[in-house]
């Protein structure tokens, strides 16, 4: 075993990781910039090398009761919302008709960008009259295909909304529009000593509507709890125009049927999220990352349990890695490095601690380390001694999924299973397809999240036959869900029953019919295509 390599204590201040999508823009509260970044992924700069496949449009019909654009409807948008936000050029369409992934492209002819709640309103009240089909649009990092239209949908992207309303140091009660960038907001919050209390890869692009409508989980999760919890109050326009204003700042309420959850993880099928107000837990001082090996999966789990129990409440995040996922981040990311040289581990697991206390959390940290690598479930680790260290440990597990990206086709699925179940899916897997791909599981062991991914040269049919629905049975028999934190969207729109009964579903159908009667709002997404009497 080699010797432990901690050193010193990681520097003081709270951190954000380098982010996949750097925008260019640092200031939420005074850029009054409307137009869409679109060289704020470096999107095209590698995906031109990405296999072009589109899944799923071949199996769904245009919902003929949806009319189609004319000129007068784009004369009517441009009344409300000004020439400039009514937009029509195709490089800006390109881009908003084509998702992450680059597995869905909708062939919508318009994308609007209303700058108030007001806009929002009217221009949804139209839709709705005219059955015009709208995708609410935030920053296109959805993994699912959810943010993109299937066909001609009008996109609605709500990112000139992007003001901060209020922050309240004493409850760290946050308000803003929807449109704010997440990493805007870390920083906001940075400079008033908070911290968001969500935190992913895509920080740079993704906006709070779209986390919030995703129900987007994220890196530390496992410490500050889903958005179900932190998000207290939420603004929504419905299909039809109606202004819902649930903006609420209170911890409690239990006045009758609490209306937000519905939008929170909707994925944009029940209305668009125009305002959010969330709970931001103070900037503690001392942060600590841990980037440890294990020899097998069953270290990874018992050094989870052990960490829950002796680092408790400092405990911020646990990841972890499987070593073709930090050979996938070795071979296709620049700048990044083994932080365990020279060998290989079979996984690598990574622990971020915050606290206030710097000597106590170092030495919790630094004594559960010890402890665990003579109890045999650590072989090697490193303890990052600055903030930059300590990114570049985040770089190797926020880049995987790019590094998947830039290595070819990647079949990706997101699945909450039990956690000592979770890996045998990888080996199944992996058995199951021998040397025609490549089986990577990485994710957030401290939420029970896998992110299993296969990975091939092209995109393949038989390859896919081979996929699913073996994926989906096996985690509907453990009683899982195929959908942990990125959505249904267009990808698993009818595999709902996986994960929920008929029951449940019906009733999710009545949600709908209720609030968006048209089905204008996110057509052919989240909810089975069966159930819609069109398909
Ligand atoms: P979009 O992708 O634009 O939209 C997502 C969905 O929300 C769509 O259905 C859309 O219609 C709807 N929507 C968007 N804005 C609104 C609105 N204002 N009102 C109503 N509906 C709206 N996800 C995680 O959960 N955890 C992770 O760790 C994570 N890491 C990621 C890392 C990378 C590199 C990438 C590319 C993605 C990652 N994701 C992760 C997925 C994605 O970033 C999240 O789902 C994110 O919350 C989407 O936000 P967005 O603004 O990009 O929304
Ligand atoms: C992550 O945790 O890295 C994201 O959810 C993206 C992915 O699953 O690839
Ligand atoms: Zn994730």
């Amino acid at each position: 075993m080699q010797k432990w390599r901690a050193t010193r204590r990681l520097l003081l201040n709270s951190y954000s990781s380098k982010s996949l999508f750097h925008h260019p823009r640092s200031n939420p509260i005074s850029d009054h910039s409307t137009t869409i970044s679109r060289s704020s992924s470096g999107f095209e700069s590698w995906t031109s090398r990405i296999h072009y496949r589109h899944f799923a449009t071949a199996m769904i019909q245009r919902n003929p009761a949806f009319s189609s654009l004319n000129s007068d409807d784009i004369n009517y948008f441009k009344g409300i919302l000004g020439e400039k936000n009514v937009i029509e050029d195709e490089d800006a369409l390109l881009f908003a008709n084509t998702d992450w992934m680059r597995k869905y492209k909708g062939s919508s002819k318009l994308l609007l960008q209303p700058r108030t709640t007001q806009e929002v309103s009217e221009v949804l009240k139209y839709c709705n009259s005219r059955r015009l089909a709208v995708v609410p649009q935030g920053g296109n990092t959805g993994l699912v295909g959810g943010s993109v239209p299937v066909f001609d949908e009008v996109i609605i992207n709500v990112g000139s909304m992007k003001q901060v309303i209020s922050f309240d140091k004493v409850s760290g009660v946050l308000v803003c529009e929807a449109g704010c960038i997440l990493e805007n907001l870390v920083s906001f919050l940075n400079n008033q000593g908070f911290i968001m209390p969500l935190d992913l890869g895509a920080k740079g692009s993704c906006q709070i509507g779209g986390n919030v409508s995703t129900n987007a989980g994220g890196l530390r999760l496992v410490r500050y709890g889903s958005l179900h919890g932190t998000v207290l109050g939420i603004e929504a326009v419905l299909a039809n125009g109606d202004v819902l204003d649930m903006l609420g700042t209170l911890r409690k309420d239990n006045t009758g049927y609490d209306l937000k959850h519905l939008f929170i993880g909707s994925e944009g099928s029940l209305g668009i999220v125009t305002k959010v107000s969330i709970l931001t837990p103070p900037k503690l001082s001392s942060v600590n990352v841990a980037f440890l090996a294990c020899k097998d999966y069953s270290s990874c789990q018992k050094l989870l349990f052990e960490a829950k129990r002796r680092l408790g409440e400092i405990l911020s995040a646990f990841e972890f890695l499987d070593n073709e996922s930090l050979n996938l981040a070795l071979n296709h990311l620049e700048g990044v490095r083994n932080p365990l040289p020279p060998s290989m581990h079979n996984f690598y697991v990574l622990i971020e601690t915050t606290g206030s206390d710097e000597s106590y959390d170092k030495e919790k940290l630094e004594a559960f380390l010890l402890r665990s690598m003579e109890g045999g479930l650590i072989s090697d680790g490193v303890i990052a001694q600055d903030i930059n260290q300590a990114s570049s440990f985040w770089n190797i597990r926020e880049g995987v999924p790019e590094a998947l990206m830039k290595a070819g086709a990647v079949y990706k699925y997101d699945l909450s299973l039990p956690v000592e179940k979770m890996y045998n899916l990888v080996e199944e897997m992996r058995t199951k397809l021998g040397n025609s791909a490549k089986v990577i599981g990485y994710g957030h062991l401290g939420d029970g999240n896998l992110h299993l991914n296969i990975s091939t040269p092209q995109y393949d049919d038989a390859i896919l036959a081979q996929i699913e629905p073996f994926v989906y049975e096996w985690t509907s028999k453990q009683r899982g869900s195929i959908s942990a934190e990125h959505g249904l969207g267009l990808m698993k729109a009818n595999k709902i029953f996986y994960s929920k009964s008929h029951e449940t579903v019906q009733l999710m159908a009545s949600i709908k019919k209720l609030m968006d009667p048209n089905g204008i709002l996110n057509p052919y997404k989240v909810l089975p295509h069966s159930i819609f009497s069109y398909s």
